[in-house]
C-alpha cells in the first residue's frame, strides 16, 4: 500500500520526524529558512498532510489551491494566526496545535526578560564586553525592584497564570486583564481583574499573553503606551503585532515608558534598520520562549500526533476547528 505524502516544512525534533516517517512518506524541507510562499503553495497541491510552522503562511489562497486530498494541517506551535483557520474549516481540513506543553517554558521566558529588563542585564553585559567597567558604580545601572512590585498581566490564559505563578515568589500585586474574568486563577494566584486602562496606569510591569486577533491588532498603541507609568516596563511574548512598533519607538525614545523585552517583533524577523535596534532601553529575542530542549521535543511529538491521526481520519487530539467533525458527518467530505 502507498503511504501518504507528507510536507514537513523545517527541520524540526527528530522524535517527532520519526513517528511521522512510520506513518508516511516524508519530505522535509532542509533550509534553515522557511519554504517560499511559492514553493509551499506547490508542495501543498501535492500532499496528503502539512506540518507546519509559524512561519509559514497558509492563508486562503493556499488553501483554495490544495487538493481534496490534503487531510490535515498540522502545527507545531501554540498560536495559529499564520493559518487562515475559517478556509481550512470550509474546506473540512481538520488543524492541529501543540497547546500546554509550551506553557511553562513560554512563562519562564517571559519571566527572564521582565528580570533582564528590569536589572539591566543585557545593557550590564554589554558595557562588560566594550571594557567600560572601570568600577563599581553607585548610582550606575540602577532598575526598579521587582519584588513588591505591581505586575499586569494581559491575557489570562494558561501562560498569562504560568507568569502570574512565577510573580507569586516575588511578591507582586497582580493584575490581570482578559475578554473573561477567571475566579479560579484569580484565587489561586491571588490576582485582581482590572479593565485595560486601569491595569495600565497601575501596573510596573505589563506583559501581553494574548493571542492575535483583530481585537488584539496593535492594542499596545500611542494612547495605551502613554497610560503607562513613566518608569513602567512592556514585555511581549505573544504576537509581534499586538504592538505598534512605530508607537512603541516614540514612547521608549521620549522615555513615556522606561523599558520594553521583546521576544516577538512586527515584522519578524526585525529588520536591521528597525529604529527600535537604536535604542538602549529595549531588549530585542529572536521568538526564542519555547526554545529548551524538553518543549521543542514535546511539541514535536504533539504535532507528529496531530499529523498522524489526521492521516488516518481520526479526530486531531488537538485541533483548532473541531466544527470540521460535525461538518463532516453532515457532508461526509473529509476524514
Ligand atoms: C510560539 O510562539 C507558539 O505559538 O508556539
Amino acid at each position: 500500500m502507498t503511504k501518504p505524502r507528507v510536507f514537513v516544512t523545517r527541520l524540526i525534533p527528530e522524535n517527532g520526524l520519526e513517528m511521522v516517517r512510520q506513518e508516511a512518506d516524508v519530505e522535509v524541507w532542509q533550509d534553515p529558512l522557511p519554504p517560499p510562499y511559492e514553493t509551499l503553495s506547490q508542495k501543498a497541491q501535492g500532499m496528503d498532510a502539512l506540518l507546519c510552522l509559524l512561519t509559514d503562511k497558509i492563508d486562503a489562497n493556499l488553501i483554495s489551491a490544495i487538493g481534496p486530498q490534503v487531510k490535515v494541517i498540522s502545527q507545531m506551535a501554540v498560536g495559529f494566526d499564520n493559518i487562515d483557520v475559517p478556509a481550512a474549516t470550509a474546506k473540512g481540513i481538520p488543524v492541529g496545535n501543540t497547546p500546554g506543553v509550551l506553557t511553562d517554558t513560554t512563562a519562564d521566558f517571559a519571566w527572564a526578560l521582565l528580570m533582564a529588563a528590569a536589572r539591566r542585564v543585557v545593557e550590564g553585559d554589554k558595557f562588560a564586553r566594550a571594557g567600560k567597567w572601570k568600577t563599581w558604580g553607585p548610582i550606575d545601572f540602577l532598575g526598579p525592584d521587582v519584588t513588591g512590585a505591581t505586575l499586569g498581566i494581559i491575557g489570562f490564559g494558561r501562560i498569562g497564570q504560568g507568569l502570574a505563578k512565577r510573580a507569586q515568589g516575588f511578591d507582586m500585586r497582580i493584575l490581570y486583564f482578559d475578554r473573561r474574568r477567571h475566579p479560579e486563577a484569580e484565587r489561586k494566584y491571588n490576582a485582581e481583574y482590572a479593565d485595560l486602562n486601569t491595569l495600565l496606569c497601575a501596573a510596573d510591569f505589563v506583559s501581553l499573553h494574548t493571542t492575535l486577533s483583530q481585537e488584539t491588532y496593535h492594542l499596545m498603541n500611542d494612547a495605551r503606551l502613554k497610560l503607562m507609568k513613566p518608569g513602567g516596563i512592556l514585555i511581549n511574548t505573544a504576537r509581534g503585532p499586538v504592538v505598534d512598533p512605530e508607537a512603541l519607538y516614540r514612547a521608549l525614545a521620549s522615555r513615556t515608558i522606561a523599558y520594553a523585552a521583546l521576544d516577538v517583533t512586527e515584522p519578524e524577523p526585525i529588520r536591521p534598520n528597525d529604529p527600535l535596534l537604536t535604542l538602549d532601553n529595549i531588549i530585542i529575542a529572536p521568538h526564542i520562549a519555547s526554545a529548551s530542549f524538553q518543549t521543542r521535543a514535546k511539541m514535536a511529538t504533539m504535532a507528529a500526533a496531530n499529523l498522524i491521526a489526521g492521516l488516518r481520519g481520526d479526530r486531531l487530539p488537538n485541533c483548532v476547528n473541531p466544527q470540521v467533525y460535525a461538518h463532516n458527518q453532515i457532508c461526509g467530505s473529509h476524514g
